[in-house]
């Protein structure tokens, strides 16, 4: 039997655009996921999120279902559009009413509420106005996390500025496959640096007003290899992870932007060559202010990367990933605990963040309910026990990890892939909006509750009996 800390943070995670729906209801305003799913050929099946779960209107039957599954936080993200429908400036005070009672809803329950204040949904017209490659979006997003925390800090105890941005940065602006969809690497860097900025200033705005709450950002971290001992493929794997991870760790954790990337942008024509400075978007104080002391960092963790050098020009970095193993979840994703356990560590050793959370981790697999009503997704329930066990590894190693959410309670709008991808603990009937607990669901209700995981086999054979 390994045991997990006494305190520790079993977690479920959502994020508003993903599960609320009601996108025109009481006074929110239109996101940049709004308007990207409204251009033909962006998301894969065709959809939009106007519906999704229907959250929003199922807010006490979700903490029911959350408080089945017995975790103890729930994090969940604020729609900036339902609190600023522009941004910035006057409030819609219904929106932000539904994340107060949703907090009190959840407290009620003895589940602590963990807010990501960004989760991708920005604000259409602060985009229109110029968006994260502006430097006007900073203080617009430092004063909406203040106005939040000076509303919810009272209760929440937790709260990360943005999530995973590489993601908006990367996806949005370099490859163009999230909202907004641009292609232009200049403008991914811009972003990168302003969602950065507008972290570590807004740090210090949330201790302002919510002095008890922990504080953190959320990445999302890929442990790279590389696909052979070849000099080529090396600086394939150098490459990836400068650009992934260390982009964001190393200003984060005050070492600045690293060398090696920024001399491969400027290779490539994405940073200014010559003389002149090589971030034209950083300002003297910039760095300073991204390195602001935190609570915690959290680590979604998916997969692993194995790196070989490609010559394909569009490539942003020269670097591809490799079919590593035939073991890979339905968006393609090798199924890597060890990554975990290695990222894990890595982080600990190398930045040595206060405390760690896994802030999301799960796969998606289209099990669907057989003939009796039962999801038999035996694929998600291995998955996520060899990552608990791998978590587990990591406390037993000394890391500060104190915390796992399981990403996701429910099957919801996977983004870009719409509703194909099914994430969920719990299967979600769009038509009827049932929510059923999956066997994978079961198998977290136990290990929560017992606080311990015992032997794959056997925590699997438990959901059986
Ligand atoms: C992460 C996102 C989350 C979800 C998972 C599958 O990148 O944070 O919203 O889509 O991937």
């Amino acid at each position: 039997m390994k045991r997990f800390p006494d305190d520790f943070a079993w977690g479920a995670a959502t994020s508003a655009f993903q599960i609320e729906g009601a996108i025109g209801e009481d006074g929110r305003g239109e996101s940049v996921w709004d308007r990207f799913t409204a251009e033909p050929g962006r998301i894969s099946d065709g959809s939009d999120a106007s519906v999704a779960c229907d959250h929003y209107h199922r807010v006490e039957e979700d903490i029911d279902v959350l408080r089945w599954l017995g975790v103890r936080s729930y994090r969940f993200s604020i729609a900036w559009p339902r609190v600023l429908p522009e941004g910035r400036g006057a409030v819609n005070a219904p929106g932000l009413d539904f994340y107060d009672r949703l907090v009190d809803r959840l407290l009620a329950a003895g589940i602590e509420p963990f807010v990501t204040l960004n989760h991708w949904d920005l604000p259409q017209a602060l985009h229109a106005a110029g968006g994260w490659p502006a430097r006007d979006t900073v203080g617009a997003f430092v004063d909406y996390a203040a106005l939040v925390m000076r509303r919810l800090g009272d209760r929440v105890r937790r709260v990360c500025t943005h999530n995973e941005p590489w993601c908006i940065s990367t996806l949005g602006f370099g490859r163009g496959e999230h909202a907004p969809g641009e292609r232009s690497w200049p403008r991914a860097l811009a972003a990168a640096h302003h969602l950065l900025l507008s972290h570590g200033l807004a740090v210090d705005a949330i201790r302002a007003v919510a002095p008890a709450a922990e504080v953190g950002i959320v990445l999302n971290l890929v442990p790279a290899e590389p696909a052979s001992p070849s000099a080529a493929d090396r600086d394939a794997c150098r490459a990836f992870d400068g650009g992934f991870n260390r982009w964001f760790l190393d200003p984060l954790y005050g070492r600045g932007y690293p060398a090696d990337v920024i001399a491969d942008h400027r290779a490539a024509g994405h940073l200014p060559a010559g003389e002149g400075p090589a971030l034209p978007f950083a300002h003297d104080g910039d760095l300073a202010a991204i390195a602001a002391s935190t609570d915690f960092l959290g680590v979604n963790y998916y997969s692993r990367a194995v790196m070989r050098s490609t010559t394909v020009p569009e490539n942003e970095n020269h670097a591809a990933t490799v079919v590593a193993s035939d073991d890979r979840t339905d968006m393609g994703w090798e199924v890597a605990p060890d990554g975990l356990l290695a990222i894990l560590r890595r982080v600990h050793v190398e930045y040595a963040p206060a405390r760690l959370y896994v802030t999301e981790n799960g796969a998606a697999y289209g099990n669907a309910p057989d003939a009796s009503g039962r999801v038999r997704d035996v694929p998600r329930q291995k998955y996520l026990w060899t990552h608990f066990d791998a978590a587990h590894a990591a406390i037993a190693e000394g890391v500060p990890l104190a915390g796992f959410y399981l990403w996701s309670l429910l099957d919801n709008f996977e983004w870009a892939e719409g509703y194909t991808k099914r994430f969920g603990l719990f299967w979600v009937d769009y038509a009827t909006q049932a929510r059923l607990a999956k066997d994978s669901a079961h198998m977290c209700r136990r290990i929560i509750g017992a606080n311990a995981i015992t032997s794959l086999e056997r925590d699997l054979a438990e959901v059986e009996a």
